[in-house]
């Protein structure tokens, strides 16, 4: 049995790769909610362009548009970044376009005016995503 004493060592690498990984950091954590909000604010603002050509109430809107809003100050509160200068920058750009934000629930929201009033939120996503979005499409 010359093999023994390498497969014995051998056996505890093995069991390694079975290890869970380690859990992620907070930062980690912090970051991963953050997308996962800006994920849920795309699908919300993609639903309401849907809502808008299949001439649903405005109400459905509203609707979308408070589900993005309530998106949009969780994701101000956290601080997905390490640097803290960073964490700041993208509190205040959320600022910006939580204000703009704001101002289009007292838009119409049909027809051709709601059209115009979701392009002008999707207007006020893009500064931020210029500035610390590594591939900022919108
Ligand atoms: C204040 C800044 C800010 C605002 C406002 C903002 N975003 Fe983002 N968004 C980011 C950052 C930063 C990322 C990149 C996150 C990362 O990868 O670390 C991002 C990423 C995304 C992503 C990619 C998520 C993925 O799968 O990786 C989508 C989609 C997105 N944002 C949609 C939106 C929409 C829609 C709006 C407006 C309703 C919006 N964002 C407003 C900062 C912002």
């Amino acid at each position: 049995m010359r093999r023994g004493p390498f497969v014995i060592a051998f056996l505890p690498a093995l069991a390694a790769c079975g290890d869970p990984v380690s859990p992620p950091s907070p930062l980690e954590e912090k970051a991963r909610a953050y997308i996962r909000e800006m994920k849920a604010m795309d699908l919300e603002y993609e639903r309401l362009h849907d809502d808008l050509a299949a001439k649903k109430p405005p109400e459905d809107a509203k609707r979308r548009l408070a589900t993005i809003l309530a998106g949009a100050e969780r994701a101000s509160r956290l601080s997905p970044r390490a640097s803290e200068a960073e964490n700041r920058d993208l509190a205040f750009e959320f600022g910006k376009f939580l204000d703009a934000a704001r101002k289009l629930e007292a838009a119409t929201w049909s027809g051709d005016e709601g059209v115009r009033a979701w392009r002008r939120l999707g207007t006020a996503c893009a500064p931020c995503h210029e500035l610390y979005r590594k591939d900022p499409d919108r």
